[in-house]
């Protein structure tokens, strides 16, 4: 698949993707799994760069989520340190590629070390301008929402709103996700299929995309594969296909 074959003039604003299948990959060379999440770091750096090169906006990768804490102690133990690994180690790709760092999650929940250099990231790199890139961590979708609710309840408790103002765009300022479009494309790797708590308000209209493909053999290509896919779609958000030309 050819960055050619890509139309330049119709490109998701909003890519999201869970990234799936390292343990698997690791466990079918005959490795641990923990060898595979080192090898899925590969992958993300060249999505990452190949979305800021062909003009992608934003960029939002489900790296852990609030069920993965359930996940044996040693593996959480060596996902956080690669993290803090793979932040300074990318801070420079970053800095290069012009793009902003951002987190979503419950991140406080963190280990320490982790949250301070994922913040340190964040610090330096707020200016960038290309393109969002976006890290879920200890993400959870329900989470997420319930805690606009929360919020939103206490505000209309205290006066501070009434019931009416309460609409999609005043929901969207609730979530982790305030500052960021809707999703336009959401891909899944290793042939699962389903969404893993993921972004469940923020992909209402994103158009879904499955691959076989495991997350450490995710390259470029298959970037651009999935967004050629998605370019080829209509998406129509209730219309008929005439009412569209
Ligand atoms: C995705 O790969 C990475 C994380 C969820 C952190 P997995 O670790 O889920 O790999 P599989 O699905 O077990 O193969
Ligand atoms: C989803 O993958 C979370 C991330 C990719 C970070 P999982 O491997 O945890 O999802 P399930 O549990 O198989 O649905
Ligand atoms: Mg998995």
């Amino acid at each position: 698949m050819n960055e050619k074959l890509i139309n330049k003039e119709n490109l998701p604003k909003h890519i999201a993707i869970i990234m799936d299948g390292n343990g698997r990959w690791a466990k079918s060379k005959g490795k641990l799994r923990i060898f595979g999440h080192e090898n899925g770091t590969k992958s993300v750096r060249e999505v990452v760069e190949a979305s800021a090169e062909i003009g992608i906006e934003n960029l939002t990768l489900y790296a852990f989520s609030t069920e993965n804490w359930k996940r044996p102690k040693l593996e959480v133990d060596t996902l956080m340190k690669l993290l803090v690994s793979s932040l300074r180690k990318e801070l420079h790709t970053l800095v290069d590629n012009d793009i902003r760092l951002n987190a979503i999650g419950k991140l406080d929940a963190l280990p320490e070390k982790a949250h301070q250099e994922l913040l340190e990231v964040i610090q330096k790199t707020r200016n960038n301008k290309r393109m969002t890139l976006t890290l879920a961590l200890s993400y959870g979708s329900r989470e997420e929402i319930k805690n606009a609710v929360k919020q939103l309840a206490s505000k209309v408790k205290n006066n501070l709103m009434s019931l009416d103002d309460i609409d999609d765009t005043v929901i969207n300022k609730h979530l982790y996700t305030h500052d960021l479009p809707d999703v336009d494309l959401l891909i899944r790797t290793s042939g699962e299929h389903r969404i893993s708590n993921f972004l469940l308000w923020q992909i209402a209209y994103a158009e879904l995309y499955f691959t076989e493909v495991l997350w450490p053999d995710f390259k470029k290509e298959h970037l651009f594969q999935a967004i050629e896919n998605y370019q080829n779609r209509e998406r129509r958000f209730g219309k008929t296909s005439e009412q569209l030309n």
